[in-house]
């Protein structure tokens, strides 16, 4: 678990602290100002990689570089561990091009989990990528498993043309055959996913695509009736089933690897995901942090779990108002301020809906008005309490007024009263 992480003459500002709750982290603000980074950093500060540096096929994830490069930059986090909290510090040295390692065993946060925003998955498992040891130097570990999304589905490939992983499709019909473990986990984690109570995401029977596909497809049972290949389900379905399968498959792989080792599983792990929101229905982005939240418990009862999430949605914010807890969780918001950008540990106050958390300071609008509507609002507001406004000006305005608002806008009681009062529209 992550606890503190510090960064100095890096990314968009010149610097950033983070003091992280030890459940639920949320990460807002506009698009460019650093949270998709932020996340990078924190992978990096857990794990010493960087996920584009493990796996070439990804186009984020990049090496962090200094801002100024005639200064010194830093990276420093502080993560509770088995025994103590340990304390990391790193530099960027220019000639290599590379970030400073402490030599020796490095912290063990736990198992890291990074979901990133265009479908890639990256973890870190302390039982499969920890640390050679002095006696296996010469047959390394991989530092991390890193999927580009095409991967996630097909597999993952070392460099030595072994399978690291087998990928969704191939393990979820294995899975399915052999009706064990991993399976009920799935179901229940889908399940668990899924939009709602009538719109289940429950498996269907295997099946072919393609003549030249030998692999049995798996297919999801749709509201509608069909059972549809999960390769021709909606973007939303493949974002929330390739999530689920990640899950599933690398806590499987960490039981395995605990198993062969004979060590108890980790009890800790960090969950990092990008854009949460992703190619979700409104209704989903409501449900998605609370599920995903009660899927880690599905997967791994009574074991502790951290989440960091960056996200643009309103909907994810007013989903955790009745969860939020500001002794375990806490909310980073990122601002442009005077040409700097600026992170704020804001209180996380309830909004009550949507439309509030739109121009909260998470989001910074002026309205949930469409553009149009925001300006003849601002004038017809203006107009309401202007003593020189005349009967002509206000149809004109009255009629504006129709071309932008609802029948049911609130405003118009406003307007309607102020205007009969002065007799503008008769
Ligand atoms: N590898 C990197 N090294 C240094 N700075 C980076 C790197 N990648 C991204 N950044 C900084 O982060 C900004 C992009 O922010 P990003 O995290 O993608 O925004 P968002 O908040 O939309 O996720 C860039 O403009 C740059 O300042
Ligand atoms: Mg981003």
């Amino acid at each position: 678990m992550i606890m503190h992480l510090g960064i100095a003459n890096v990314g968009p500002a010149p610097g950033m602290e983070l003091d992280f709750g030890s459940r639920l982290n949320l990460l807002t603000g506009d698009n460019g100002l650093g949270k998709s980074f932020l996340l990078d950093i924190l992978w990096w500060a857990m794990t010493r990689t960087w996920p584009a540096e493990v796996n070439p096929r990804l186009t984020a994830g990049k090496t962090a570089l200094p801002t100024d490069k005639k200064q010194p930059a830093i990276i420093k986090a502080r993560f509770s561990a088995a025994s103590k909290p340990i304390d990391s510090k790193s530099d960027f040295k220019p000639r290599e091009q590379t970030w400073s390692i402490k030599a020796g065993r490095p912290a063990n946060p736990g198992l890291i989990f990074y979901a990133m925003a265009d479908g890639s998955f990256a973890v870190w498992d302390p039982a499969r990528n920890y640390w050679k040891s002095k006696r296996e130097e010469g047959k390394a570990r991989p530092p991390a498993y890193v999927f580009s999304p095409e991967e996630v589905w097909n597999g993952l490939e070392n460099s030595d043309g072994t399978w690291l992983c087998n990928g969704l499709i191939r393990d979820w019909a294995g899975w399915q055959k052999e009706r064990g473990q991993a399976f009920a986990s799935l179901e229940a984690v889908l399940a668990v996913l899924s939009p709602s109570g009538e719109e289940k995401l429950v498996p269907g029977k295997l099946t072919r695509i393609s003549l030249d596909d030998v692999r049995d497809m798996p297919t999801l049972r749709m509201p509608y009736g069909q059972e549809v290949p999960v390769l021709h389900a909606s973007s939303g379905m493949r974002r929330i089933i390739s999530l689920a399968y990640f899950l599933v498959w690398c806590w499987e792989e960490h039981l395995k690897a605990r198993e062969l080792t004979g060590e108890d599983p980790e009890c800790r792990a960090v969950f990092l995901i990008d854009e949460a929101e992703a190619h979700l229905h409104p209704k989903w982005q409501r449900t998605v942090i609370p599920a995903l939240m009660q899927v880690m418990e599905t997967l791994r009862p009574g074991r502790e779990m951290q989440l960091i999430v960056a996200t643009h949605s309103p909907l994810i914010m007013a989903s955790v108002e009745t969860l939020f807890d500001a002794a375990k969780d806490a909310w980073f918001d990122l601002d442009l301020s005077d040409g700097n950008v600026l992170l704020t540990q804001r209180p996380f106050l309830r909004q009550g809906n949507v439309s509030n958390w739109l121009t909260s300071e998470a989001f910074d609008l002026p309205s949930g008005y469409s553009q149009e509507a925001e300006k003849v609002l601002e004038e017809a507001t203006q107009a309401l309490s202007n003593e020189s406004f005349g009967p002509e000006d206000a149809q004109k305005l009255d009629q504006q007024l129709r071309g932008v608002l609802s029948d049911t806008d609130p405003f118009w009681i406003r307007w309607r009263f102020v205007a009969e009062k002065k007799g503008w529209l008769s």
